[in-house]
């Protein structure tokens, strides 16, 4: 078994996988990816049924049982998830899916099918009666995957899911896009165009004004988490605000729009 970095495969991993797979799977080659929280890896995996290529999520903190159950839900749901297999020894196991993280500039039919896949996930996640919106947790860009080929969405990693009101989750992503475009002139830009085309896909019935405040308070975080870009955030944040009134209208407008048409 090789690693492609050279790193050993936590022993805790073959263990699991062998618990999961039967006691002939192999792991034949792990690769890393980069996580702040957790440790994640893609394994290929040699079983009696052929090669496998799984994703292992060893929890460093966090819940893998609620991520497990959430997965699962949606999964039967069709909501654009990648399959779970297993949630074992403190690592959950997901089939691993084929796609590419969005980068800017997000195009306006991305941005579109982002706010299509949060809604259908919100409607269909959410109990009735509830106590809010079921909410996926850590919505930004980075947590989903694009497949270009279909355009299919597939949303990852929702160990941070909670009850809440929909803004707070439509902000977050909001946020998430003004924070990767370091713009100073937000009107004309990219991500102030995928900002309502994401709108659009998700379909209106939100409070403007609220999401509005939200995304500011977002972007004000993400200051302290993306310290090797706080110039650029600072800048995009500056014309955030100083452009708040004509940022309103063209969210108003928005929608307006979509209903006469
Ligand atoms: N099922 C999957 N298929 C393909 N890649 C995945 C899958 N699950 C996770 N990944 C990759 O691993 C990364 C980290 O996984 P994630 O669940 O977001 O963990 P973390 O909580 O550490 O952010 C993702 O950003 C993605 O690149
Ligand atoms: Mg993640």
């Amino acid at each position: 078994m090789q690693s492609i970095y050279n790193i050993p495969v936590p022993t805790i991993w073959m263990a699991v996988v062998k618990q999961v797979f039967g006691l002939e799977a192999e792991i034949e080659a792990v690769r890393f990816y980069e996580s702040k929280k957790n440790q994640v890896s893609k394994l290929r995996l040699r079983t009696p049924q052929g090669l496998k290529e799984v994703i292992a999520k060893k929890y460093v903190w966090g819940d893998g049982d609620a991520e497990f159950s959430v997965l699962k839900k949606a999964y039967s749901l069709e909501l654009g998830v990648p399959r779970p297999i297993a949630h074992i020894g403190g690592v959950l196991f997901t089939e691993a899916v084929e796609g590419e993280k969005l980068r800017a500039p997000v195009s306006v039919q991305q941005a579109e099918g982002l706010g299509g896949w949060l809604n259908r996930f919100h409607k269909a996640m959410t109990p009735a009666p509830a106590r809010g919106t079921f909410l996926r947790g850590d919505c930004r860009l980075v947590n989903f995957l694009f497949q270009a080929q279909g355009q299919k969405i597939y949303g990852l990693d929702f160990e941070q899911a909670y009850f809440g009101s929909p803004e707070l989750e439509v902000a977050e992503f909001m946020a998430s896009l003004l924070a990767v475009s370091g713009t100073e002139r937000i009107l004309q830009s990219w991500p102030l165009a995928a900002i309502l085309a994401f709108l659009r896909g998700y379909g209106g019935g939100l409070d403007l004004e609220g999401l509005y405040e939200c995304t500011t308070k977002n972007l004000h975080n993400s200051l302290e988490f993306c310290p090797e870009r706080v110039e650029e955030i600072q800048a995009t944040l500056h014309s955030w605000q100083t452009s708040k009134k004509e940022i309103l209208q063209e969210l108003a407008r928005n929608w307006e729009g979509e209903k006469q048409s």
